[in-house]
């Protein structure tokens, strides 16, 4: 009961599917009510006017009475009996109350309808005064009468019982049709991922509703453009922060140069391989936040095998260094839609990946091969592969597994999905070898150039 009240007060649609109901309710109940009433007026005015008819004829016809005179209407019903006698007649009653004697009708009676009690019964009576004179008495049973009455108004409260659920389940429909707008907006805006912060199409939407999604679009807006400053506050700092790492690196060259003794040789090792790691980590920081601004690209058709020997030819030395035998798996030439930067620092960050954390003499394999409209680029490597809780979190900025010795900054996985969800590819992460559950296969969905 507590749950439904707080649904009453927290839903509009809720709410107003009760209140329609209940005016429905209301409406039905009360139309029921005159409906019923007025049914039983109507009848007894038809019984009447039976009544009034019967006396009619029977003066036109100058009908004689021989007792018992008794005229059926509605019907066989015993009950529903008309009596007709000589108002004079009543004298000659018996009192018996059956139809084969007058009834002891009061001889006084005036002419018209009367409702009064004779033998024990009451009576619907009518006084008719015929044309040679006479004054004849048409009669029927109250009690049946009335029966008749209730019958036909229960009758006609059968439509409003049969319309009353109709319009319950027509209200309640009508109500979720109204307000589906705003859960398809809902289902919408749950689908997005966190980056998707173009507006919301309000075209469709319910005027009443419309307000408010312009207001939530230039809230949208507000965040993308609060979004891209910080973007491009960190892509400023790391390009700020290059060119010092740049002369930095220079200098601790230009120093191991220097002849210096084993303990200061031992000392500087360390010095250059921080500053390495250092520049890794600002071109990486650097490549995020352009792979993550909303900055429009070219878009051209790219040509997947440049891009595998451009790679190749950037990582073979430490391919080699490492005893990893890299190679391209098919030679068909294949063509995506792209931006040639992106794809490039894309495929470089899964291959970077693949030899360094393939143990040393592993292989790494890159291939290529079309389904319809989709390209498919994938790199596979014989390593220990990536397991499927960690799936989902490897695409986290700054996510590095444990136990691995690679240095790394944990941002190119982060890279690899913002470059594939600017350009709309799908990515998928899964074994080489699927049996032994090892080795990594990360497979991308590009659009193929026509
Ligand atoms: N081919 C792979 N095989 C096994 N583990 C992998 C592979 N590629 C990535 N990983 C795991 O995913 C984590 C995240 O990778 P990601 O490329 O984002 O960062 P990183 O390589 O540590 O740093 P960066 O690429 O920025 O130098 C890595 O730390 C590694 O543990
Ligand atoms: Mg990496």
């Amino acid at each position: 009961m507590d749950g439904f009240k707080e649904r009453l007060n927290d839903s509009v649609q809720v709410r107003l599917s009760v209140t329609l109901s209940l005016a429905i309710l209301i409406v039905a109940a009360l139309a029921g009510f005159f409906a019923f009433f007025s049914a039983i007026n109507e009848t007894h005015e038809m019984q009447d006017e039976t009544l009034r008819q019967v006396a009619v004829l029977f003066d036109r016809q100058k009908m004689t009475l021989h007792y018992p005179v008794v005229e059926q209407v509605a019907g066989d019903d015993e009950e529903s009996r008309v009596i007709v006698q000589y108002l004079a007649d009543s004298t000659k009653a018996s009192g018996s109350g059956d139809a084969t004697t007058p009834l002891p009708f009061p001889t006084g009676l005036a002419d018209g309808f009367s409702t009064l009690s004779v033998a024990g019964e009451n009576f619907r009576v009518l006084v008719r005064t015929t044309a040679s004179g006479e004054r004849i008495v048409v009669a029927q049973e109250a009690d049946v009468r009335e029966k008749e009455a209730r019958k036909s108004a229960w009758r006609s409260l059968l439509p409003f019982l049969i319309l009353f659920p109709v319009l319950l389940l027509v209200v309640s429909d009508l109500v979720r049709k109204l307000f589906r707008p705003i859960a398809t907006l809902s289902e919408e805006i749950d689908q997005r991922d966190e980056q998707a912060l173009h507006p919301i199409d309000e075209n469709h939407l319910p005027t009443e509703i419309r307000p408010f999604v312009v207001a939530i679009n230039r809230l949208l807006t507000r965040v993308a453009q609060s979004m891209e400053t910080q973007r491009r506050f960190i892509a400023d700092a790391a390009h700020e922060l290059r060119s010092p790492m740049t002369a930095l690196s220079l200098q601790a060259e230009r120093l191991s140069a220097i002849e210096m003794s084993a303990a200061a040789h031992q000392r500087l090792l360390p010095l250059t391989q921080g500053i390495e790691r250092s520049r890794k980590l600002i071109d990486q920081l650097l490549a995020l936040a352009t792979a993550q601004s909303s900055v429009e690209r070219s878009q051209a058709s790219v040509s997947v095998h440049d891009i595998y020997r451009r790679v190749l030819e950037d990582l073979l030395p430490l391919a080699e260094s490492r005893q990893i035998d890299i190679g391209v798996e098919s030679f068909d030439e294949v063509q995506v839609v792209g931006n040639e930067m992106d794809l490039l620092i894309l495929v470089r960050n899964l291959v970077d990946n693949a030899i360094r954390y393939t143990p040393e003499g592993g292989r790494v394999d890159l291939a290529v091969e079309w389904a319809g409209e989709s390209v498919i680029l994938e790199v596979k490597d014989s390593g220990p592969g990536i397991s499927a809780e960690e799936q989902l979190l490897v695409f986290d900025p700054f996510y590095r597994s444990l136990g691995t010795d690679e240095a790394g900054s944990g941002l190119g996985l982060a890279i690899v999905k913002a470059i594939a969800d600017r350009m709309g590819a799908h990515l998928r992460l899964s074994f080489s070898d699927e049996k032994n559950k090892s080795g990594l296969c990360v497979s991308v969905w590009l659009k193929r150039a026509s």
